[in-house]
């Protein structure tokens, strides 16, 4: 089997409901963590003048819900079809309109410059080669790029080491961690002027949800917030979870 099959029969298995729902059932902290994401991204971007995007592997839709409520019309890119199939429930049962496109990601089956803006979350990791989804991704966007994946960095080799990430997913993909400085330089080639990363320490993996549960509530969340803002300030810039932002 073909490592695209692979992804294709592992994402067709998965929960539909929790997919379309996802994040909303989590806990609190989990869903502060992953709009933390893009809200980071979007301030490290500066001035977002995109009316459209295209969310490269965007799966049952939560980055393209996150984009269409901060009114960016979203198109959806994915292998799976039936992971498009629960991006549309989404869309219909929280409101917001979306285009899907079954495709891969390193092979667009778009014109050049055709949206404002291309994101991926959490996605290239899947690809054997992440940096040429990203010569996709700059070819087929006009004005903004946004990139968030695991971070190639010594923390995650240590984490791998010690148990707390893993090598190769339950897709059956190798994680394919990204390189900020090997993107940065993929996206300048591609004559794209202002391009920047950013490093944060972000860890929400499905065993610490009990302990974040503990953060519910108010107080409790504040506490939280604040530890993880400063937990970032401190040592954010050697995390794992990688930003890298462009603009043309
Ligand atoms: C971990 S999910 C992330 C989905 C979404 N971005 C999110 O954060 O909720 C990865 C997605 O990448 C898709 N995918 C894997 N390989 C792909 C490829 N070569 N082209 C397009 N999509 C791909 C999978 O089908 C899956 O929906």
């Amino acid at each position: 089997m073909t490592s695209r099959a692979r992804q294709v029969e592992f994402f067709a298995s998965l929960d539909a409901e929790e997919e379309i729902e996802r994040p909303r059932h989590y806990p609190r902290p989990v869903r502060f963590l992953l709009e933390e994401k893009l809200r980071r991204a979007l301030d490290l971007l500066g001035r977002v003048t995109s009316a459209d995007a295209l969310c490269v592997c965007g799966g049952s839709g939560m980055d393209a819900e996150w984009l269409a409520h901060r009114g960016i019309r979203p198109t959806i890119l994915d292998l799976s079809p039936e992971a498009l199939t629960r991006a549309r429930s989404r869309a219909r049962r929280h409101g917001f309109e979306v285009t899907l496109v079954r495709g891969d990601a390193a092979r667009l089956p778009f014109s050049d410059r055709c949206f404002g803006m291309a994101l991926v979350h959490d996605g290239l990791h899947h690809l054997d080669e992440p940096l040429c989804a990203i010569d996709e991704m700059a070819r087929v966007a006009r004005r903004e790029l946004i990139v968030m994946e695991p971070a190639r960095a010594a923390l995650t080799r240590l984490a791998v080491a010690l148990g707390f990430a893993v090598e190769i997913e339950p897709a059956g993909n190798v994680v394919r961690r990204l390189d900020a400085a090997e993107a940065r330089a993929r996206i300048q080639s591609r004559g794209w002027r202002h391009v920047r990363s950013a490093r944060d320490l972000v860890y929400y993996q499905r065993w610490t949800f009990p302990y974040y549960q503990r953060f519910e509530s108010g107080p409790a969340f504040s506490v939280f917030v604040l530890a993880y803002r400063l937990v970032n300030v401190a040592i954010g810039r050697w995390g794992n979870s990688v930003k890298v932002l462009a603009r043309r």
